[in-house]
């Protein structure tokens, strides 16, 4: 028989050698930015991320120093300009929050963060081929496209890897609702499936308890601050940029989210923009939906359910844009 304290021993070592083995390098390129900075201290804080590789065009290295003080166990490397490719050595989870951020509509983005995000594409192609990319940058329904174009250019195109990170939506859709409703919003939580930029965001309040209950005038204003939550802030800041804070939160979310899911965690599920059949023979060839999440990325893409009448024609006018948006990215890398 073991004493107790032998006993406690055998038994950290187990949680020590069982969470060492599930743990994994993450890089944030793009670091030392708005979203950048935040999202780099929530990951230093998630245990299931070992090490975080902080790049950036600039400011990077001081954004890393300040961040591995915080006493979580990972550590911390900033890369400067022309460290790219040591920043991914080695990465099994890279988030892309790198671009500008808009003044009038996210479309305006378009050439700035197409090639911003192109090239890092090529980088992670190039050092870390079997990494999971989650875009930030936007506009996600055509960045992604980008990116996975670029992969594919490369030779290491897995669709199952690459994400558009929507979850912002996500958290939008659960705090509006709740407000909307007086409900907690640990009874909230809405799937919204679509894209992530207006009219192609498609929130399935009809899915929710509370949600249902929404109807009229209400749920069409409802229904307009989560397509249109990002002009509030776009906004408030008032030519200072856009969402940082809850960007970073939510960003922070979907890695956590994923990293569960690598790790082999059962029945993890959340909704992103993902390379997907949904609507394919309609021409959408990425679309966000609720994923299951596994050791290898995406596992499998959920079926929308049961939409009501509004919810249908919401996603009729999704599509068309949707299809346009893609394109887009697609022929700027052809
Ligand atoms: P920001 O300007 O504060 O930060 C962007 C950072 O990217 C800067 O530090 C800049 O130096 C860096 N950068 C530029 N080119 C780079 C390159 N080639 N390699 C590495 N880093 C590079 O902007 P922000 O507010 O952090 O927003 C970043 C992006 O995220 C924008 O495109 C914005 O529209 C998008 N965004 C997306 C969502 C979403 O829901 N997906 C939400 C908010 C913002
Ligand atoms: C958001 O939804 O807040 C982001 O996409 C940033 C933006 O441009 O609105």
């Amino acid at each position: 028989m073991f004493s107790r304290s032998a006993a406690r021993t055998v038994s950290h070592a187990r949680q020590f050698s069982s969470s060492a083995a599930r743990q994994h390098k993450v890089a944030v390129l793009g670091a030392g930015g708005g979203i950048g900075q935040p999202l780099s201290m929530l990951l230093k804080l998630d245990k299931n991320v070992t090490s975080l590789s902080l790049y950036d065009i600039r400011g990077a290295p001081g954004v890393a120093a300040d961040v591995s003080h915080i006493d979580a166990d990972s550590t911390v490397k900033g890369y400067a300009a022309d460290k790219l490719d040591e920043a991914l050595e080695g990465v099994k989870v890279v988030v892309i929050p790198a671009g500008v951020p808009r003044k009038m509509s996210r479309d305006d983005l378009f050439n700035t963060n197409a090639s911003i995000v192109r090239d890092l594409a090529a980088a992670v192609a190039r050092v870390a081929p079997e990494a999971h990319l989650l875009i930030i940058s936007n506009p996600v329904n055509s960045t992604v496209p980008i990116v996975s174009e670029v992969l594919k250019a490369a030779g290491v195109y897995d669709p199952r890897r690459v994400f558009g990170v929507t979850t912002l939506d996500v958290v939008r859709a659960r705090r509006f609702l709740s407000e909307v409703t007086g409900a907690p919003t640990a009874e909230t939580g809405v799937t919204v499936v679509g894209g992530h930029s207006g009219s192609t965001i498609v929130p399935l309040l009809s899915h929710n308890a509370h949600g249902k209950g929404v109807s009229g005038a209400a749920y069409d204003a409802l229904v307009h601050r989560i397509q249109f939550g990002g002009d509030e802030v776009v906004q408030a800041k008032d030519g200072a940029g856009s969402a940082t804070l809850s960007m970073a939160y939510a960003g922070a979310k979907f890695a956590s989210t994923l990293l569960r899911g690598l790790n082999g965690e059962k029945g993890v599920v959340a909704p992103s923009f993902v390379k997907s059949d949904l609507f394919a023979d309609q021409g959408v060839e990425y679309f966000s939906s609720n994923v299951e999440l596994g050791p290898n990325g995406v596992e499998k893409i959920h079926p929308l359910g049961p939409l009501t009448a509004s919810e249908e024609k919401l996603l009729a006018a999704c599509l068309p844009d949707l299809k346009k948006n893609i394109e887009k990215g697609k022929a700027f890398v052809a």
